[in-house]
């Protein structure tokens, strides 16, 4: 199985922390110079400063971007790119805030479509003219198994995460003829910042300690335990890879098996 990426240049967002941080670490290891972004630029120098290096003259580096910032997080992607072509584009970032659908505002909805749906689309737009020219591309996007399964509470998450799904596998049919794959990756529970978020609301709420929090969750997934960051970025890797060349338009679930449909 050809998992090398060396020689490819991968962008991975929101890797300052959490599943972006872990799958910069995979495809590192896997070869790939690897450009990490987020907002907080002395966490994403940190993190560049620990990414392993496996073969000779492998750089990595990073650029600060905010995904509430659609046109100059575009600016900064096509400025990346104009320096040196993405090959692999990881589409990841913070998740929007829990809460009822029917509670949320409009301004919620818009903040959320703008950075997921919109900081997505700007990034694609910015790589595309180099994965085409390259003839071959990996665009993977980390969305949530609210795209089959909705999740309680998270009504402008679910609403958006649809969203995505679905301009994803729009995008994989119109980028199928340049060799370029378009595939969603749906973590399950996760240990994470953004989990610890939701450990702490459920403790606030008189779930327990954070540790019963978390046995609770986890009687709820078939493998009885969260999801370490690494299990996620190894599918990300996978369908990054060479290895994945006729998978697109997919959303694969690494959910310890927790969805119930088929
Ligand atoms: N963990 C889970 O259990 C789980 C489950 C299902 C889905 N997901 C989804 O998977 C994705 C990643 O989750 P995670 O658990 O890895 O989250 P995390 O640990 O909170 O990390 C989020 C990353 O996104 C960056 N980020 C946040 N807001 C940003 C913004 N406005 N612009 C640019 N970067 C931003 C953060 O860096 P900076 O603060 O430096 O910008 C950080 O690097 C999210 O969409 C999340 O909803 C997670």
């Amino acid at each position: 199985m050809d998992l090398d990426l060396s020689g490819k240049h991968a962008l991975v967002c929101g890797a300052s922390d959490g599943i972006g941080k872990a799958t910069a670490i995979e495809l590192a290891l896997l070869g790939a110079d690897v450009t990490v972004l987020a907002r907080r630029e002395p966490v994403l120098q940190q993190v560049v400063s620990e990414l392993p290096l496996v073969i000779e003259g492998q750089v990595h580096g990073w650029r600060v971007g905010d995904d509430g910032q659609t046109q100059a997080l575009g600016d900064t992607v096509a400025a990346l790119a104009l320096e040196r072509p993405v090959h692999i584009l990881v589409n990841n970032g913070g998740g929007p805030p829990g809460g009822k659908a029917i509670e949320a505002d409009l301004d919620a909805y818009l903040t959320a479509f703008r950075h997921h749906l919109l900081a997505n689309q700007a990034r694609v737009q910015a790589v595309l003219p180099g994965m085409r020219a390259a003839g071959w591309g990996r665009i993977v996007n980390v969305v949530s198994t609210s795209v089959y399964e909705p999740i309680p509470n998270l009504g402008v998450s679910n609403t958006t995460r649809g969203a995505v799904a679905g301009w994803a596998k729009t995008l994989s049919r119109e980028l199928g003829p340049d060799n370029i794959t378009v595939n969603n990756v749906l973590p399950g529970f996760t240990r994470t910042a953004r989990m610890n978020h939701i450990v702490a609301d459920r403790m606030a709420a008189g779930g327990g300690t954070a540790e019963q929090v978390i046995e609770t969750i986890a009687t709820t997934v078939p493998l009885r335990r969260v999801a370490d960051a690494s299990e996620v970025a190894a599918a990300i890797a996978f369908l990054a890879s060479p290895a994945a060349s006729y998978i697109t338009g997919i959303s694969l679930a690494v959910d310890g098996g927790r969805l119930q449909s088929i």
